[in-house]
């Protein structure tokens, strides 16, 4: 067994909007445990691609592309800081030309191949906290404790809404309602790691629970596994 394999992981993914960011900066804090951003990993090639004109079907360079990431997260009490390079990227990893081009190099079989061993170097002391679509399924599949977050598309809908609203973004709720549909449809139906709950994931709906709710049931799901927190 390698080193790293005894390194704990709580594996949390979900859909899109279902609050994954947020509710895993929120434990990793409150473990003292490091943090991965999966969908950032995505977003930074997808970034990258755009930036130097890179094809969605040139696969060839999309692979060469996922050497090149030197990525870093910090867990904050408003979700999970990326860093690229150096650069903290923050908004622009964020924006829909980027999600939509994420969404299209995660389904390329040799991209989510290049990707595994850059994920799996964050399983560090004291423990690891690992956000995504496939973390518990493909990437940390022996991890002992494994969550799918799960919310309405009507609730996730809703709270992208409101986020975009206070930062001044004027989206319609319908548009972002079909926008969740749609990428859920991708992400769930793709012939590679799917968005699907692990077999032994526990499947926790926010859609009628506070954050601070979510953050105190998956805490206690750690606390109560066989795996040592301090
Ligand atoms: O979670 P986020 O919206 O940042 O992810 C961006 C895209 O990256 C998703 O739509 C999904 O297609 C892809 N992704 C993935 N596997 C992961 C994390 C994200 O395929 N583990």
């Amino acid at each position: 067994m390698s080193e790293s394999a005894s390194v704990p992981v709580l594996t949390i993914d979900g859909p899109s909007g279902a609050g994954k960011g947020t509710v895993s900066a929120r434990v990793a804090v409150e473990l003292g445990w490091n943090v991965l951003d999966s969908g950032a990993v995505y977003r930074s090639v997808a970034h990258a691609a755009l930036e130097r004109g890179v094809a969605v079907d040139d696969e060839a360079r999309l692979v060469e592309l996922c050497g090149t990431l030197d990525l870093s997260f910090s867990p904050a009490s408003d979700g999970v800081k990326a860093c690229l390079n150096g650069r903290e990227l923050g908004d622009a990893l964020r924006s829909e030309e980027v999600g939509v081009m994420s969404s299209r190099v995660a389904a390329i079989p040799s991209v989510r191949r290049a990707l595994l061993e850059l994920q799996r170097s964050f399983r560090r002391p004291p423990g690891l906290v690992a956000d995504g679509r496939d973390m518990g399924t493909v990437v940390f599949e022996d991890a002992p404790v494994k969550v799918f977050l799960d919310a309405s598309v009507q609730e996730r809908a809703r709270r992208r809404h409101l986020q975009l609203k206070e930062k001044g973004e004027s989206v319609t709720f319908d548009r972002l309602f079909r926008d969740l549909e749609a990428r859920d449809r991708r992400d769930r139906e793709r012939s590679v790691a799917p968005t699907l709950p692990a077999q032994d994931a526990v499947i926790v709906d926010s859609t009628s629970m506070s954050l601070d709710e979510v953050v105190a049931r998956i805490i206690s799901l750690v606390r109560r596994s066989p795996i040592l927190v301090p």
